[in-house]
């Protein structure tokens, strides 16, 4: 059977993805260091497919530690996952943020060389494409101009693998740009959990909807959008999953870049009015200046991952905030009950 280790895969996409592996039939090793995750993640997976993980507490920069699960296990991809994630964190604390994202892909990369294991699918995101409100964003477009050091990173591991891949016979690399998930399994057993105050959409219109946090800030209501709200491209957690397991199954010696996102841009209003409707709650907002750094729209051309993987985002906005809103009403405090 085949073997994947997911990096990070305790977190909010890596569990979701370890459950559409195993449900595709394929055998999921996960580590993390729960620096930002909680080891309930796993443990619900486990419950929602009835199928065991094997799961190892460590931290990818530590060579050795991550060196003992590549030798336990015949392993044919690593998805890698593990990384800082929170942009305003990340201007506030470079150094950290460039030594752990960096230093982690280089271990991934060492250690696959080591024990040439081929495929590498990497969690990236379409802030690579900067501050370019060229949409819809074809893979091709122009990358670079991040506006923040989590940006960057994700830029440099790119480059990274792909200097990997080109220089290393057999080796396959897929770079998976994200647009911006949310949602969460159906069954409500795992979900996002952010630490503190979250930093992003969903989550936050979902703590305020169940009273844990009191008003959304709406960031700005003048930009050149239909309602002036900025506009993204929400992609069901569940669809993004998916796309890690069609990305594996098409492994191809080389490198290959798709985005993952449904192609449709929905704008904030779009969000909170969605969220009201699918699920009969309040959600209290007022409108606030501009987040800096912010672009009034983004959404993708999804085509190529259509049709190179056959894989294609079939959940609407109404599926993500009904789900979202399930775990979250669920586990009002995320996995900390
Ligand atoms: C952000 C990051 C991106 C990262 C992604 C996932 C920036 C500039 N981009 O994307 O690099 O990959 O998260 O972590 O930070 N909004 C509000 N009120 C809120 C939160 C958000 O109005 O409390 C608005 C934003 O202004 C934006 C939209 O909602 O128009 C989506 O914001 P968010 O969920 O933070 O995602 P992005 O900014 O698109």
């Amino acid at each position: 059977m085949a073997k994947v280790l997911l990096t990070g895969g305790a977190g909010y996409i890596g569990s979701h993805t370890a459950v559409e592996f195993l449900e595709a039939g394929i055998d999921v090793v996960v580590v993390d260091n729960f620096s930002n995750s909680s080891p309930k993640a796993i443990k619900r997976v486990e419950q929602i497919t009835g199928k065991s993980v094997a799961l190892y507490e460590a931290d990818v920069c530590d060579k050795d530690a991550t060196r003992k699960i590549f030798d336990e296990h015949r392993l044919d991809a690593v998805v890698h996952f593990a990384g800082y994630k929170a942009v305003g964190e990340s201007v506030k604390k470079p150094v950290e943020y460039y030594r752990n994202n960096l230093d982690s892909a280089l271990v991934v990369c060492e250690l696959m060389r080591e024990y040439d294991v081929r495929g590498i699918v990497f969690s990236s995101s379409a802030t690579v494409y900067g501050v370019s409100e060229n949409v819809p964003f074809k893979e091709d477009a122009p990358t670079g101009g991040c506006t923040n050091p989590y940006g960057w990173t994700k830029y440099m591991i790119e480059q990274i693998l792909r200097d990997y891949a080109n220089a290393t016979p057999g080796v396959s690399a897929t770079l998976l740009r994200y647009f911006n998930p949310v949602g969460a399994h159906p069954s409500g057993e795992i979900g996002e959990d952010p630490y503190g105050e979250p930093n992003n959409l969903a989550p936050y219109v979902c703590q305020v909807a169940v009273g844990r946090l009191p008003l959304l800030r709406v960031f700005g209501n003048d930009y050149p959008t239909p309602d002036g709200t900025g506009v993204r491209d929400f992609i069901h957690v569940v669809d993004l999953a998916k796309g890690h397991v069609a990305a594996f199954q098409h492994m191809k010696e080389g490198v290959r870049t798709y985005n993952l996102g449904t192609g449709h841009g929905y704008s904030v209003f779009d969000m909170i009015n969605a969220f009201k409707r699918v699920n009969n709650v309040e959600i209290p907002y007022k409108i606030v200046d501009r987040r800096p750094g912010d672009v009034a729209t983004s959404y993708a051309d999804p085509s190529l991952a259509n049709s190179e993987l056959e894989w294609k985002a079939t959940l609407g906005l109404d599926d993500m905030c009904r789900d979202a809103y399930n775990w979250q009403r669920k586990n009002p405090n995320g996995y900390r009950d």
